[in-house]
């Protein structure tokens, strides 16, 4: 792993933009993105970049089960805002929420993946070491599926949402198996509520109840952390 410490978030976003533009002129088409707070200055600067991403594919790798994508709390609207709208890709693909077959919409991601191999995948870390929706005991093997959310991961995204009792509580996410099939990983981690999962995906056992200790296994990952994210390490 290579471990990048940065003094705060906005010095880590300028890193994983030059990552970003070596990767684009290295011949990447698909990349691998996230949500969430840790990529959006990042996305920031992607957006006012005059990288231009027509040719290319972005695949996501979560969205919350039973909103549409005209949903405010949904992830696809946050990645319209976030870069889509300013950069529109060849195609972006986030799985979808509000398929009627849930067990198909994770089989038809998982064939989109297939078609669509990851030259580099996004991954912000949950408090618990989730990465994706991947909560702590999900199988290393899992490909796209439903995710029941943990508590600890409701009450992590209650900020975004008028009311607790709005957060779904369930989605779909890719699995651990299809994050670890892309060539190359740039996890980038935050502030000290994200200082014990850094810690234990970086020094801890290789175990499913920490998903991104998984990384361990992965022969190109990058890791920026801020200070306080690193403060374990
Ligand atoms: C989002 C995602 C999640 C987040 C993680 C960290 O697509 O897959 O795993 O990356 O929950 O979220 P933030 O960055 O908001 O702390």
């Amino acid at each position: 792993m290579n471990i990048i410490k940065v003094k705060n978030a906005d010095e880590g976003a300028q890193k994983a933009f030059e990552i970003y533009q070596n990767v684009i002129k290295s011949g990447a088409k698909v990349l691998g993105l996230a949500t969430g707070s840790s990529p959006i200055a990042l996305y920031d600067r992607l957006s006012a970049s005059d990288l231009d991403f027509s040719n290319m594919t972005s695949v996501n790798l979560d969205e919350y089960l039973g909103l549409d994508g005209d949903n405010d709390q949904s992830y696809r609207y946050f990645m319209n805002q976030h870069l889509f709208n300013q950069k529109p890709f060849k195609h972006s693909y986030v799985p979808d929420g509000k398929s009627d077959d849930h067990e198909a919409a994770a089989k038809a991601y998982d064939q989109i993946i297939a078609e669509n191999p990851i030259d580099l995948q996004l991954l912000g870390i949950g408090r618990n070491g989730h990465i994706g929706f991947n909560e702590p005991g999900t199988s290393f093997d899992s490909t796209t599926h439903i995710v029941d959310l943990t508590q600890s991961t409701i009450d992590a995204n209650a900020r975004f949402f008028e009311k607790e009792s709005d957060v779904p509580t369930q989605a779909i996410s890719m699995g651990i198996a299809s994050v670890m099939s892309a060539k190359q990983i740039l996890l980038v981690a935050y502030g000290d509520t994200k200082a014990d999962a850094i810690a234990a995906t970086v020094n801890g056992p290789v175990s499913e109840t920490v998903p991104a200790s998984v990384l361990q296994n992965h022969e190109n990952v990058t890791i920026i952390v801020d200070e306080a994210a690193a403060s374990k390490l």
